[in-house]
């Protein structure tokens, strides 16, 4: 959607940003004034903050960056600068500080947005500050708020109480020719130099060469995971990586998060409503050892991040690198399951339009996949344009996840785009699909 800004004029720019600037704000807008004062307070896990932090914070660094650091004008609410710092305090601590009430973070973020039009209406793009150039900082705040709203999305599915969300079913599902698919590998350009708003950790391309490999042509779905659940697949460690194992039995891990059996059946409970497990959709609320674990009762692995975007970007037949899957175009609603357009994953096969030439699909939208990549920085990695987007969180503790999940908005779901969690983490909307090297008949 933002590859060609660079053709925009100004006004065609500024309006552009404006509208991306109102999208996401009716998203989060919508996702607060779904619950009550009580529920925006309220704090439903201590894995996520109470919506209504999420909610200034997004203003707080709209604020920051957007009022004064490009408008250069003077601080609207310097004195909540602290509380809204992510750094300053744990989740699990957020309630217990002096936060805005609901009514005042509403007329907080207006305030703020008000003042960012304005300062949208004055600014040159063309004035030589690398932080305007393209828009990008006020790409950057889109996308934080996004990034927010995916997270109050997850907050959502953690409440308990009556459903107020609401969407239509996803597209129908449909038997793929094959379960999985031959990648040739070979070099490719991976990341990106030139999609104005990828953020850092995206950046630069660089070329990267990936062996032969098999993988999986969609992601894994209920009905598989249940196999290895009713398997024993819990109960027996050789499936299972030693911090994996640990932890299995530490947090009494039996299947995945929000899977409970009742009479006898497998149910599954998401945004209030439960329903019988549906068979044909890929599995979420995985963690990356049971992923792992799964991956390995298979006989597979996990996909490495290289291995994951050269199915999603490599052409075989020009050789090149592409932007999506299906080409360079923008994901549309026929491509992928985004923006929270449906409230979960659509079954395997829904989107054939999607599927990359290699016959690759759903690699992006409907879940995050879990890879088997540590968040490392690319070669030439410079962090911009601050240290605690990317920089802070490099290193073994956090896996990669690729692709965006349903609750992603297409602003943020490039094929470059990635995310990172801790290995333990099952609340995110995350899924696999496996890998393996190919055996001996299969290289051609
Ligand atoms: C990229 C999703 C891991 O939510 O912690 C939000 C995005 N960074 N505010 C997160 C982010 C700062 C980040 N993730
Ligand atoms: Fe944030």
């Amino acid at each position: 959607m933002t590859h060609q800004l660079s053709d925009l004029t100004a006004e065609g720019l500024r309006s552009f940003v404006a509208g991306q600037l109102e999208r996401s704000r009716a998203r989060t807008v919508q996702l607060t004034d779904a619950v009550d004062t009580d529920d925006l307070v309220r704090q439903h896990s201590r894995l996520m903050s109470p919506l209504v932090w999420d909610y200034a914070h997004i203003g707080n660094q709209e604020e920051l960056w957007l009022v004064r650091d490009v408008g250069g004008r003077e601080p609207v609410r310097q004195d909540i600068d602290e509380l809204y710092d992510a750094f300053m305090h744990a989740r699990a601590d957020r309630p217990s500080l002096p936060l805005l009430g609901p009514a005042e973070t509403r007329s907080y973020v207006v305030e703020v947005r008000d003042k960012v039009l304005d300062v949208l209406d004055h600014v040159k793009f063309d004035g030589g500050r690398e932080l305007v150039d393209n828009g990008f900082a006020f790409g950057m705040i889109v996308q934080h708020e996004q990034q927010h709203d995916e997270t109050m999305l997850a907050t959502h599915q953690l409440r308990t109480g009556v459903p107020v969300l609401d969407a239509p079913a996803p597209p129908a599902g449909r038997r793929l020719a094959a379960a999985e698919v031959f990648v040739p590998g070979g070099v490719f350009e991976m990341g990106t130099s030139v999609e104005p708003w990828a953020l850092d950790n995206e950046r630069p391309a660089h070329a990267v060469r990936v062996a032969p490999y098999v993988i999986d042509a969609a992601p894994v779905s209920n009905g598989d995971y249940l196999k290895f659940v009713l398997g024993g697949g819990y109960e027996d460690e050789r499936w299972w990586s030693e911090a994996g194992w640990a932890h299995v039995k530490k947090a009494s891990l039996v299947a995945p998060r929000f899977w409970e059996v009742a009479d006898g059946n497998w149910m599954r409970t998401r945004f209030g409503h439960r329903e019988p497990l549906p068979l044909d959709e890929p599995v979420m609320h995985v963690c990356f050892y049971e992923a792992e674990a799964y991956a390995k009762w298979a006989g597979k692995r996990l996909p490495t991040e290289e291995e994951w975007e050269f199915a999603a970007r490599f052409d075989p037949a020009t050789g090149r690198t592409r932007r999506f899957p299906w080409g360079d175009e923008s994901p549309g609603p026929q491509h992928a399951n985004l923006g929270q357009r449906h409230l979960g994953p659509a079954p395997v096969g829904a989107y054939p339009a999607g599927a990359s030439p290699l016959g690759v699909e759903q690699l992006i939208g409907d879940v995050w996949e879990w890879t088997s990549s540590d968040f490392t920085p690319y070669p030439g990695f410079r962090a911009f344009p601050y240290d605690e987007y990317s920089l802070v969180f490099f290193g073994p503790d956090y896996k990669i996840l690729r692709g965006g999940s349903f609750g992603t908005d297409e602003v943020v779901a490039r094929s470059t785009f990635r995310n990172w969690d801790y290995p333990i983490r099952r609340q995110i909307f995350a899924g696999f699909r496996c890998a393996r090297d190919p055996r001996p008949e299969e290289r051609i």
